[in-house]
């Protein structure tokens, strides 16, 4: 068991970072956690306000690539554990600015690597008492064809600058881990989706622009296929990893709820409809066949049975409640939707569909 005493969160201003936070601050008071971030388009602090005012949180703004934020920051606590989340983590925006990925995803993750060695190394010999989590995706094994899933021993094939930036971080943890002794757990999940997700993502893309009935691109014949899980399952599977994890362990993560994009973008507008009293096929009207995002992964699957196996975890949601629950959310925090859709999102956003 890892009972930490003070641990460090990046990335938790994040849609899942924020997630996990609202659920292990309360949980476990007699732990402090410090929020790193860098509040990019992609962190928000409203996600955070039931519990900005906890004794056992704390917020700091700066980057895990700037190698001397980091060190002052390890510096001022003493920190046991660390739970790595921040990334850039948007597959298009890969495309669009690949250098962002590498800078983030890989120096940063390196930068806070080196800063834990440093930091948890006494005399020759590294600590035991401390672990690194490391965060990662599904992303790092490639695309599945109609058959097959992931699994913990899964080779890499990584196909995008996202997921190369993710594979690589991955490689990086590991080799602290061989080198260094650094106890380590990493988790590869697949495509999460519920509260506080950027509206760049599938899940509440497809809920806003079916609110405000703007069109909704689907890439290709929406044929791909996703494995979903409910960002809750997944930070309760974190949290297990993080505390009764096996040191060097890789753990996946999923959802076991696979469905191809036309069917999640078609459930998702059929929900709306229902929630506004709108006329059933109003959100379906909208759907557009676009073009296809360059490289596009077909097919995405975790076989999680060896996490159900070793720690005792399965997902409790199932995708149609986990779906219905996400769009009420959405609809009854518009306010949230609204304050992010600013004018940096809408110049992205104009920028990625508009020459589809
Ligand atoms: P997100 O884009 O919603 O949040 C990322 C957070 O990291 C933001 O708060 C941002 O401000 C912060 N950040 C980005 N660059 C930073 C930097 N250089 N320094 C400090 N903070 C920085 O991402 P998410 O969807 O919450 O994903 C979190 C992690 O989980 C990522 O590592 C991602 O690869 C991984 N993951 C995501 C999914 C998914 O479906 N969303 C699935 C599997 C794994
Ligand atoms: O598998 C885990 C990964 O899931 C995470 O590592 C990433 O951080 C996360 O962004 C997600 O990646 P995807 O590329 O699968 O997610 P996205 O929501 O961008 O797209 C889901 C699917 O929907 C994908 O096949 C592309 C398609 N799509 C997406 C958008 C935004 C569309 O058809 N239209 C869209 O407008």
């Amino acid at each position: 068991m890892h009972n930490p005493r003070k641990v460090l969160v990046t990335g938790g201003a994040g849609f899942i970072g924020s997630n996990y936070l609202l659920h292990v601050v309360q949980k476990y008071p007699e732990t402090a956690y410090v929020n790193f971030d860098l509040l990019t388009y992609a962190g928000n602090l409203t996600n955070l306000r039931s519990i900005e005012s906890a004794g056992n949180y704390q917020f700091v703004q700066g980057d895990v690539a700037d190698h001397a934020a980091v060190t002052a920051l390890f510096a001022e606590h003493n920190f046991d554990g660390v739970v790595h989340f921040a990334a850039e983590s948007h597959v298009d925006r890969s495309v669009l600015d690949p250098l962002a990925f590498v800078r983030s995803n890989v120096m940063g993750t390196a930068t806070l690597l080196d800063a834990c060695r440093t930091s948890w190394t006494k005399g020759d010999s590294m600590r035991t008492d401390v672990r690194f989590h490391h965060i990662s995706t599904d992303e790092v094994f490639g695309s599945l064809g109609s058959e097959g899933f992931f699994t913990e021993k899964t080779p890499y094939d990584p196909r995008s600058p996202y997921s190369a930036s993710k594979a690589s971080s991955d490689h990086l943890v590991r080799s602290y881990a061989h080198t260094f002794r650094l106890p380590v757990v990493l988790s590869n999940c697949s495509n999460n989706y519920g509260p506080y997700q950027f509206p760049e993502k599938l899940v509440p893309l497809v809920i806003l622009n079916a609110l405000e009935s703007r069109e909704i691109p689907v890439y290709g014949k929406g044929d791909n296929v996703r494995d979903w899980i409910f960002v809750q399952d997944h930070c309760e599977a974190l949290d297990l990893v993080f505390r009764s994890g096996v040191d060097g362990e890789t753990y996946l993560v999923g959802g076991n709820a696979e469905r191809s994009n036309l069917n999640i973008v078609e459930t998702l507008v059929r929900l709306v409809d229902e929630a506004l009293g709108r006329q059933v096929g109003t959100g379906k009207a909208l759907i557009r066949l676009v073009k296809d995002r360059p490289g596009h992964d077909f097919r995405y699957a975790i076989d999680c049975s060896s996490i159900a196996r070793t720690l005792g975890w399965t997902p409790r949601f199932n995708l149609d409640d986990g779906l219905r629950e996400t769009v009420k959310w959405y609809l009854e925090h518009r306010d949230w939707l609204s304050a992010v859709r600013d004018q940096t999102y809408l110049a992205y956003y104009a920028k990625q569909y508009e020459n589809r």
